[in-house]
């Protein structure tokens, strides 16, 4: 870890001329994007970033176009002078903190959308959420000119989308999917997490308990659809008081898939009193 402050620029200009610096040295530049509210998860993005790159940036902006009406855009948590220092404590070299106007000024009027996958799961409880994410991070992939970009498999679905986006509109850029990084008990680090009241917190590892299960029945040979029952009845029991979707996906489609297919994943949402949790495992080990 070194001690340096980062470097923080708000606008567009900014942060082209110092990318535009470290490529004229020849440096590979890794970009991290996220909403703020830092946490070792996305510090294991920035250890990614410097293991492959030469210089990182990361990017922080709280993205109203991601959020539903009842959603919690204007409480989610914003801490910009601990998030800085936590950056700069890691080593990244830069943080690109846009307002709302560098990203949307006034007339903006370009979404992007990735139909099929952005339809499924995440799509269809949180509708306009992909949008949202594929528009800003197209923006901010466009902006900076990474040559890496760096994303946590906790939000499997998202980084899908963020791969299919780059590669249908030749975003030249290599994303990386970075594992879940996790608290002792099991719990997947989240900024949301901390909404969480004491019981609830207690009760959130069974999620990945339930998962965990799901993977061990189908690897003993249950069918899906029981798997998936039994490991829907653990999450209830546990005291969640409702399931958006919990089962086995094909990670190219999001369609449930029959059978243990290459690649396919478990994942998870569900409801922790008014705190909403997703979590995703391989189905195969
Ligand atoms: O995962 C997040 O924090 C956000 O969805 C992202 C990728 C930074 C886009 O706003």
């Amino acid at each position: 870890m070194s001690n340096s402050a980062i470097e923080i620029v708000r606008t567009v200009a900014d942060l082209r001329t110092r990318i535009s610096a470290w490529r004229a040295a020849g440096d590979r530049i890794g970009l991290i994007p996220t909403m703020g509210s830092l946490h070792e998860g996305h510090f294991s993005l920035v250890a990614a970033s410097r293991a492959v790159t030469d210089r990182t940036c990361a990017t922080l902006f709280v993205n109203p176009k991601q959020f539903g009406p009842n959603e919690d855009f204007e409480t989610y948590p914003r801490d910009e002078k601990t998030d800085a220092a936590a950056l700069g404590a890691r080593g990244a070299d830069l943080l690109y903190i846009p307002d709302r106007d560098e990203i949307y000024p006034d007339g903006f009027a370009t979404a992007v959308t990735v139909a099929g996958i952005g339809d499924k799961l995440e799509g269809v409880f949180r509708p306009g959420f992909f949008t949202g994410v594929a528009t800003v991070v197209a923006k901010l992939l466009l902006q900076a000119a990474p040559d890496d970009a760096f994303f946590g498999e906790k939000d499997f679905q998202q980084l899908c989308v963020v791969r299919r986006l780059t590669q249908d509109l030749n975003i030249p850029v290599e994303i990386h999917g970075c594992a879940i990084v996790r608290e002792a008990d099991g719990l997947a680090l989240s900024s949301r997490n901390a909404y969480l009241s004491a019981p609830e917190r207690a009760i959130a590892p069974t999620l990945q308990q339930a998962l965990i299960s799901f993977r061990d029945k189908l690897q003993d040979g249950v069918a899906v659809g029981d798997a998936a029952e039994q490991a829907r009845e653990i999450v209830l029991a546990a005291g969640f008081a409702k399931i958006d979707y919990l089962s086995l996906y094909d990670p190219t489609t999001f369609e449930e898939a029959g059978d243990l297919t290459p690649g396919a994943r478990i994942l998870a949402a569900a409801w922790l009193g008014t705190t909403r949790l997703i979590d995703n495992i391989p189905a195969q080990i």
